[in-house]
């Protein structure tokens, strides 16, 4: 196992949509094991593979600390395959947009259908917290970043703070 390097904002893999995973094998359950060290390492509650420069359908959540004991996940493939009417408006950040923050709207209940790392089907119901992470980290395997989901004037306030951000780190 090991702590990835998270890629950040600029990098082009985090816009493309990703490959769906075809062969679950022993290199694919090594790639999970280091998402979630990765995560755990960013205090991050969700990591999607292409943050880590891995083009595959492959993500994981846990928000055990936040309370949602059953919110512990590695899916392979997932998909939306419905999402309420309802929507909830909760801040959000991204662990390859560190340091920026904004409200994004989304469906407050989501179902997401797709394989866990052995390659057994999954359908899962969440809603509030545990439905914004999964939807958030879906987003990221068809190269979606929650900026997208801003309005153009948050969204560009957002750019705005991030290109500060990142040539004061320079
Ligand atoms: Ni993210």
């Amino acid at each position: 196992m090991s702590v990835r390097e998270i890629v950040l904002l600029g990098d082009p893999i985090l816009r493309q949509e990703t490959e769906e995973v075809e062969v679950f094998d022993d290199d694919l359950r090594a790639l999970v094991r280091d998402l979630f060290e990765t995560m755990y390492h960013a205090e991050g509650i969700g990591l999607a593979a292409p943050q880590v420069g891995v083009d595959k359908r492959v993500m994981v959540v846990d928000l055990r600390r936040e309370d949602e004991p059953s919110a512990h996940v590695a899916l392979v493939n997932p998909r939306v395959i419905w999402a309420s009417d309802e929507t909830d408006r909760q801040p959000e950040g991204c662990l390859s947009i560190p340091g920026i923050e904004d409200v994004v709207e989304r469906p407050k209940i989501v179902r997401v259908q797709g394989s866990d790392p052995q390659g057994r089907d999954v359908v899962i119901e969440a809603d509030d917290l545990f439905s914004r992470a999964l939807q958030h980290e879906i987003d990221h395997l068809d190269g979606v970043l929650f900026l997208d989901r801003l309005t153009p004037l948050k969204r560009r306030m957002a750019l705005k703070k991030w290109k500060k951000q990142q040539e004061a780190a320079e």
